[in-house]
């Protein structure tokens, strides 16, 4: 009797491990088997219309563009950008990076089992660009572009003395992925440079403006920095990038300083609410006595800007171009009596806005000048068929930029008189 109740024991003790141990399985099992299991309900017959299929593309934004620091087994050091690359685990915090087996970076972390990640910030666009151009097979980065490589304290990795967050890192793990070998580093220690630090030592984002890689551009917060594979060669001799703006950490000043004509267009079009956005920034700019004294026509018929063309030598751009604003004072509401002549100020305004606005949308844009010369005020006037109240400020001819046409410095110190003259 005894034997059977300690057997009943015996099986109920089992029957109860087994079932924990199952659930306790079942709980590290992992998640991809249950997502493959559940069918998924409510597929709309047709995808939404706005929604384009642009097959299997790594969108995932805003993409990091940043430089990773290893040490060959000689210990030179070596730089190499990367997008490939992310936060991928709290406790440890790890980072990932991806890295094709072809890299002497992957040669080097293969070695050493370490490697820094350096974030920087816009001034640093064409290092970055030019560390993901060319290999430390064939050039000493480091040397090339003036940059500190600094031994990481806790690891066998240089870090880049001269921008504003280094991470060190120790390989942890490494997963073969196809063309990329994905480097999984746990972070052992994060630099910032001091003046990137706010007072609760968190990191100022907007300060370091970090670089963003956008596929055909690198942006900082609102402003393209530079083309990839095109800024770097500034450190390339006897070449030039074709799309250089001057970076700046506030978006506003980088489009005023980088306001140039643009004379030479491609073909791609400018939209009508490219257009439309264009002219509200005119629209923006103050007025005398808040008259708003203006009327725009937007233009983007291929006849009528050809028509314009003929305006003056000056507007001969406008048959290359795939837009134009044409900026009218409008004598109904301008000031009546002395104050009248305030309407061309407040016209002028406005056009310089739309140029900056221009700017930052990555177009380009040029004034082109209408008033005071009658004759051109009548061809601008019959093309458009103005009214007679309206008197054509400007032709403002915008279009996609080649590149060709850049930023003049016009800072002159001896301008400036500072209290009298
Ligand atoms: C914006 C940008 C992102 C890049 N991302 C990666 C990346 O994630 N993984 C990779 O293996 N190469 C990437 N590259 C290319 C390498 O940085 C480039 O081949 C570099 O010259 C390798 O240098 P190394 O041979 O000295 O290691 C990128 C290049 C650029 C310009």
């Amino acid at each position: 009797m005894r034997n059977k109740a300690s057997l009943l024991n015996v099986l109920l003790a089992t029957v109860v491990v087994v079932l924990v141990y199952q659930l306790v399985t079942q709980e590290r099992a992992p998640k991809t088997e249950t997502i493959q299991s559940q069918t998924v309900t409510n597929i709309p017959d047709s995808i939404p219309s706005k929604m384009v299929s642009v097959g299997p593309k790594g969108h995932i934004h805003p993409k990091p563009a940043v430089v990773v620091g290893s040490y060959s087994t000689e210990g030179e050091p070596n730089i190499m950008t990367a997008a490939w690359a992310g936060v991928v685990n709290s406790t440890p915090m790890s980072i990932g990076v991806s890295i094709r087996p072809s890299r002497k970076s992957y040669d080097n972390i293969i070695a050493t089992k370490a490697f820094t990640v350096n974030v920087p910030s816009p001034q640093f666009v064409a290092h970055m660009d030019y560390a993901g151009n060319v290999s430390g097979y064939d050039d000493d980065k480091f040397k090339t572009m003036g940059l500190t490589p600094v031994k990481g304290d806790f690891v066998n990795a240089p870090y880049i003395g001269e921008f504003p967050i280094a991470i060190e890192c120790e390989v942890t793990d490494m997963i073969d992925l196809g063309s990329h070998v994905q480097f999984i580093g746990k972070v052992i220690d994060t630099k910032v440079d001091s003046k990137y630090l706010k007072a609760n030592n968190e990191v100022d984002i907007e300060r370091i403006n970090p670089i963003i890689f956008g596929g055909d551009y690198y942006y900082g917060f609102g402003q393209r920095l530079g083309q990839p594979w095109d800024i770097g060669k500034l450190f390339k001799e006897g070449e030039a990038p074709t799309y250089q703006p001057l970076a700046h950490e506030n978006p506003t000043l980088a489009s005023i300083y980088n306001r140039k004509s643009v004379r030479h267009y491609t073909d791609q079009k400018v939209s009508r609410e490219q257009l439309r956005e264009l002219v509200k920034a005119g629209m923006a700019a103050p007025t005398a006595a808040n008259r708003q004294p203006w009327a725009f026509v937007a233009i983007s018929d291929r006849s009528i800007l050809d028509s314009l063309s003929g305006i003056s030598p000056y507007t001969k751009m406008l048959k290359e171009a795939t837009a134009a604003i044409v900026v009218f004072g409008d004598m109904n509401k301008a000031l009546e009596g002395k104050g009248q002549p305030y309407w061309i100020q407040d016209c002028s305004a406005a056009s310089q806005n739309i140029l900056l606005a221009a700017e930052s949308m990555g177009l380009g844009a040029v004034w082109t000048g209408v008033h005071p010369i009658k004759e051109r005020e009548e061809v601008v006037r019959r093309v458009l068929n103005a009214p007679e109240n309206v008197i054509p400020l400007n032709v403002i001819v915008v279009g996609y930029p080649t590149g060709e046409d850049k930023p003049k410095d016009k800072w002159v110190e001896s301008n400036v008189h500072w209290e009298k003259w």
